[in-house]
């Protein structure tokens, strides 16, 4: 039957609407623009300028107010940008952990480089497509260059690569899907992937998300320093072998969540190489201390990797939205995530030029490199360098005033610039330690000039300090003494 001919009010022509007035209520004119810009940068500059003075966390009473916030339905007309930025600054702001203070030495600090959000500006109010080279080379040659300079800090060779992706999540999970693609058949769910008891859980989700059950995730045990075991990987090796399966890849950390450890690299990749196994690294928090001496002497045979993740938004002090990813043999991500389509413009094949579409899972994206390029370029590398070995100082002394108080266990001396410990009086046992350092640790908060967060691992409750806010310095590390100091005491007088 020949296919039914489109009834008359179907057709196109039938479609042609009336003429219609242009609708420009989304287009501001240059002095509202400027208007909105000064207001917000107003706002911006007085909320940076006073972070020493702000509480390092404040998120009482919060849950009342999100659910005050609850709107169903989206509003049918505007409201003025004033009005707007004082709900944002006056009322959600501040209810939150306040990871750019100085004070704020939790989980893995933040920080939000105040250049990379005026990068983050441009980078959106000009809004230019970076997906692919054709569409502004340029700009993606601007990235391109942070990424090479990243490949150059961790010693990866000529011919290595790398994108920016939201996250150490995300970059951690395009390692793995480049392993899989570059060591295993298409049928690849005998894989088995290796890491330390201590590895962060994004790595687990990450083989997950790639395809692998849960249970080829083998979690090797740790040694007293929370450094993955050489033998018993090895062992877990060859037993998987004898029982069928494919080891393929192992993670070694540089820089655990947990206590800061660093496995022994050198170790894990000269076992990779001897074993033909591909060699990961997650420095999502560790990696930018490779610009200073001592984290290089730390990390060392990191260059000998497979593939580093490291997070921008961590060492390198930008705000949240910034990891990257960096294999050794550029080849491997694009084997893993170039893909065709008819419609996009034709990509490069000259080395030099990069689609980031060809070796990222992303199509479009923000003009993340931005927030990097503008920094580095505005600074240089030195602040960044004496930055982080002022880190390295700072926890290495924030330890040292721990110990010597004789009540506290330094469970994880800093191999960074984090350090896990415990208070630890005498004639106390592990419940009633637990609860002595859970209430040490609700004192210290409540009193708001740092944030802390505790871990536990081993079976030990652990307080953690990690220090790596360009905004901390000596005076914070001071309070924070102080803080703890005090509330032992209130603790041990019950
Ligand atoms: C060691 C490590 N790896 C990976 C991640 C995950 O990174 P992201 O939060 O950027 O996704 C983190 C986050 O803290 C981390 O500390």
């Amino acid at each position: 039957m020949p296919p039914a001919r489109p009834s008359e009010p179907d057709r196109v022509s039938s479609r042609i609407p009336p003429p219609f007035p242009a609708d420009t209520s989304l287009e501001l004119s240059a002095t509202e623009m400027e208007r909105l810009v000064l207001h917000a940068m107003k706002r911006i500059v007085a909320h940076v300028d006073s972070l020493p003075a702000q509480r390092a966390a404040d998120t009482e009473g919060a849950a009342p107010l999100s659910r005050a916030l609850i709107e169903r339905e989206a509003p049918e007309t505007g409201t003025p940008a004033e009005e707007l930025l004082d709900l944002l600054f006056d009322q959600a702001i501040p209810k939150s952990f306040n990871a750019a203070s100085p004070g704020y030495l939790a989980y893995i600090p933040g920080g939000g480089l105040f250049p990379s959000a005026v990068a983050e500006l441009v980078a959106a109010a000009t809004n230019r497509y970076t997906g692919v080279f054709a569409a502004a080379p340029l700009l993606v040659q601007l990235e391109t260059n942070v990424v090479r300079w990243f490949a150059r800090l961790a010693g990866l060779p000529e011919g290595a690569g790398g994108f920016f992706s939201s996250g150490g999540s995300l970059a951690n999970f395009s390692a793995i899907v480049a392993a899989r693609r570059d060591r295993l058949p298409e049928n690849f769910l005998p894989g088995v992937l290796y890491a330390s008891d201590q590895v962060h859980h994004c790595v687990s989700k990450a083989a997950v998300l790639a395809g692998f059950p849960a249970r080829s995730v083998r979690e090797i045990p740790s040694d007293e320093a929370f450094r993955i075991r050489l033998d018993l990987l090895e062992r877990s090796v060859v037993e998987d072998r004898q029982k069928g399966l494919s080891p393929f890849l192992v993670v070694g950390n540089a820089g655990t969540t947990n206590t800061g450890a660093v496995d022994d690299l050198a170790a894990l990749a000269g076992f990779c190489e001897r074993e033909r196994l591909w060699f990961h690294v997650d420095a999502a928090y560790g990696g930018f201390f490779l610009l200073t001496e001592r984290g290089k002497r730390t990390m060392a045979g990191i260059e000998r990797a497979d593939s580093i993740v490291l997070d921008p938004h961590k060492g390198l002090f930008l705000p949240y939205g910034s990891g990257c990813l960096l294999v050794r043999d550029a080849a491997t991500l694009r084997r893993a995530h170039a893909a065709g389509g008819v419609y996009l413009p034709g990509m490069q094949s000259d080395p030099d030029f990069v689609d980031f579409c060809e070796i990222s899972p992303e199509l479009s994206r923000p003009y993340r490199g931005l927030a990097a390029w503008l920094p580095l370029k505005m600074h240089g590398l030195g602040p960044f360098r004496r930055n982080l070995d002022e880190k390295l100082d700072l926890a290495l002394y924030a330890a040292h005033e721990l110990e010597r108080r004789g009540d506290v266990e330094i469970v994880a001396p800093p191999q960074l610039s984090l350090l896990a410990f415990r208070f630890a009086p005498k004639g106390l046992g592990e419940p009633a330690l637990e609860t002595r350092n859970r209430r040490i640790l609700d004192a210290v908060n409540a009193r708001g000039r740092v944030h802390l967060t505790a871990t536990t691992t081993k079976g030990k409750s652990l307080l953690r300090i990690c220090v790596l806010s360009f905004r901390t310095h000596r005076d914070r590390i001071d309070a924070a003494l102080e803080d703890l100091a005090a509330a032992a005491r209130e603790a041990a007088a019950g």
